[in-house]
């Protein structure tokens, strides 16, 4: 019978690769809790319903891309396209926006049935922020502030690049996106297909078009700007003043739009051109309507999220991948002797707990289990042996060349040994 694989687009992470992950989740946290975030978990399946009034029912996330299903009651539910949501849903249920100020943040796989490419997946993780009740745009500063701390602690700032953008409230997106409407429509036999399916329902996303016709076409096109409010403005603009003056550096993209209906004024992307036509690794905004929307209370926010696959194929083409933690020391086991090895073990994990001491399971040559050692980039090696043990004494092995060889008493192996990993 034919083995079983995985679903197309979503991957297993394997033991060579999970230590990458574990960096970027260690240092998101650093970052998260240094500016004061709390972690909030929610379900990864919701109402479908959820979906629809946040991101929007005619975006490409709704329309095709959502996992749903009926479950056994014959609710329809979806597994979540993004964490913005549910994050708003589980806040508001339990209380915790209403004049209230909140920043939290969250990570989990995300589910898209997109069609698989490198840095696209069907299912993805993010990792999310989201800031309730503060309306200036020092929040906003704040935000992207945050997310450059991260790029400079993995050391990838300089292959990213910030395009912010003002998109205004939606009734004035709604305006524009009729008087583009209407000019895409003077030049029809211009349009390709993606443009004609898009001019009535989400005109705005044909900005997005990577066609060079489409662009050419575009670039005679009404402009966003024209149509935002003077308070929008001028809250871009002070937004624009802080991250100059905490001297992040930012490009204005007037055809940064994002995919994802609830945005309002301020939106942002950091992209990069290292990871080929996947390049947004991280995308947010405010969305000062949403919890409203959702039948919340009026509560102003602001969030983004970012994918973690994309940002360790970052790390790999940049070749930024932090290095494993070696294995401290092997344990050489020959047959007869797994009590004492594992009670050598446990005294030596006792006094270095923060060190990786592996021993040698299931029997075999000590030469075998040698080499074992070494292919693991064991750092030491104990060789047990009963005469020794009789004695009580262990020989310890420096696992490279010309490395030395010493015999250690039993009661003084924990500090010989913690000694010697600690001065390499
Ligand atoms: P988004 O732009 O849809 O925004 O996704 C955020 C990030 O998730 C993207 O920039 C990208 O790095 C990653 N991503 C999206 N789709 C895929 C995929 N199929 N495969 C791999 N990575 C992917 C949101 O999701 C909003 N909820 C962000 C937000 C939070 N806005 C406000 N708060």
């Amino acid at each position: 019978m034919a083995k079983l694989q995985a679903i197309r687009g979503m991957n297993d992470i394997l033991p060579a690769q999970t230590s990458t992950w574990q960096a970027l989740e260690a240092a998101f946290h650093r970052v998260v809790n240094r500016f004061g975030y709390q972690e909030i978990r929610f379900p990864v399946l919701e109402q479908t319903q959820l979906f629809k009034r946040s991101i929007g029912e005619v975006t490409d996330i709704v329309e095709k891309e959502m996992y749903s299903f009926d479950d056994r009651n014959g609710d329809n539910l979806s597994l979540r396209p993004e964490g913005t949501a549910g994050c708003v849903r589980a806040a508001d249920q339990h209380g915790l926006l209403y004049n209230q100020q909140q920043r939290l943040w969250y990570q989990g796989p995300m589910f898209r049935h997109e069609r698989p490419q490198k840095g696209r997946y069907r299912q993805f993780q993010q990792f999310g922020v989201e800031a309730f009740g503060m309306s200036g745009p020092d929040i906003d500063a704040e935000l992207i502030q945050l997310s450059a701390d991260l790029w400079r602690e993995l050391d990838i700032a300089e292959a990213l690049v910030l395009q912010i953008n003002n998109i205004g409230a939606s009734a004035e997106r709604k305006a524009f996106g009729a008087a583009l409407t209407a000019y895409l429509e003077a030049h029809s036999e211009r349009l390709d297909d993606d443009a004609r399916n898009r001019l009535y329902s989400n005109p705005l996303r044909i900005l997005d078009s990577k066609n060079p016709d489409m662009q050419a076409l575009l670039a005679e096109a009404p402009v966003l700007a024209d149509y935002v409010s003077e308070e929008s403005v001028s809250h871009f603009e002070e937004l624009k003043a802080l991250l100059s003056n905490a001297g992040v550096a930012f490009e204005v993209n007037p055809r940064l739009v994002r995919g994802l209906d609830y945005y309002n004024n301020c939106v942002f992307e950091w992209v990069t051109d290292s990871l080929g036509a996947q390049g947004t690794v991280c995308g947010g905004g405010r969305y000062d309507g949403l919890v409203e929307q959702l039948g919340g209370k009026p509560t102003v926010a602001a969030g983004f999220a970012m994918g973690a696959e994309r940002l360790v194929l970052m790390l790999e083409t940049l070749d930024k991948v932090p290095q494993q933690v070696p294995t401290s020391l092997y344990i050489v086991v020959p047959n007869g002797l797994a009590k004492e090895a594992q009670s050598l073990a446990a005294t030596l994990r006792g006094e270095m707990p923060e060190q990786r001491i592996i021993s040698h399971c299931g029997g075999g040559k000590p030469a075998s289990q040698l080499k074992r050692a070494f292919s693991l980039g064991a750092r030491y090696a104990i060789l047990l042996d009963s005469e020794g043990l009789d004695q009580g004494v262990v020989r310890l092995r420096e696992l490279k060349d010309g490395g030395e060889e010493a015999t250690l008493t039993l009661d003084e192996a924990p500090v010989q040994i913690a000694q010697r990993l600690l001065r390499a």
